[in-house]
């Protein structure tokens, strides 16, 4: 059966990228960055970036000195997107792309030194089943690295985010991409997603060792760094 989520990333993997950097202003991309920073043992890592959407967190891990980067995604447009960026940009000797389900990959066990994911854990149909197979495949020692938009917790930002995020945000969405629906999406998934203590929780229960997390810009975006 075809996970609903390949679709609806498929029906904006287009218009995905111009969204992403627009509205963020750009502080997507300095997310990237900062999270990469705080991965111990990078340099020359063979990495495996989950959920690797159109790339470009498989290309900051390259420009910070991994050696060979597995993009997997299970939607098909945002890979094809993703790879096109990678050719144009000439990082198709240090990245593939592949489509896989995260939570049944082909990977044998202990494969990877590294393991990243971007804004991706909280679109998993099946969260459980893909941060145990993101476990299986990771090398002992080796480290995990997921980024995952949050609320704000610090009282009146918490409430203009909020507002913003559930009334403003789809409405421009919309005027870019032609459909609310994914906006909202998008709101309800983070809005719904354990943070901070409750989902270092749940990558114990996963079977990793967590060891910190990162809180950036007023609590928008949190970086998970946990072990194997
Ligand atoms: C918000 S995008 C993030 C893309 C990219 N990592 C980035 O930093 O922009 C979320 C991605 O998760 C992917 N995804 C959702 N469910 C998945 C699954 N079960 N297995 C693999 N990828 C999945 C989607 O197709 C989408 O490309």
């Amino acid at each position: 059966m075809t996970d609903k989520k390949a679709s609806l990333f498929d029906s904006i993997s287009n218009s995905y990228d111009k969204f992403n950097h627009t509205l963020s202003l750009g502080i997507d991309r300095m997310w990237r960055k900062k999270s990469l920073r705080h991965i111990v043992g990078l340099k020359n890592a063979k990495v495996l970036d989950v959920a690797c959407g159109t790339g470009d967190l498989s290309i900051e891990l390259i420009k910070q000195g991994a050696a060979h980067v597995t993009g997997t995604d299970i939607s098909e447009g945002m890979i094809a997107v993703g790879r096109k960026k990678i050719e144009s940009k000439h990082f198709s000797q240090q990245i593939e792309m592949t489509i896989e389900d995260c939570s049944a990959m082909s990977f044998a066990d202990n494969s990877f030194d590294c393991i990243t994911c971007a804004f991706g854990v909280r679109n998993f149909t099946k969260r459980k089943e893909g941060l145990k197979e993101m476990y299986r495949v990771l090398k002992t020692g080796g480290q995990l690295m997921i980024l995952e938009f949050a609320m704000p917790q610090m009282p009146i930002i918490k409430q203009l985010y909020n507002f913003y995020f559930k009334h403003i945000l789809p409405h421009i969405g919309k005027l870019m991409s032609g459909d609310k629906a994914p906006y909202e999406y998008f709101y309800n998934s983070v809005k719904q997603f354990p943070q901070r203590q409750l989902f270092m929780q749940e990558l114990s229960d996963a079977g990793f060792t967590p060891k910190h997390f990162k809180v950036m810009t007023l609590g928008i975006a949190i970086a998970y760094y946990a072990e194997k």
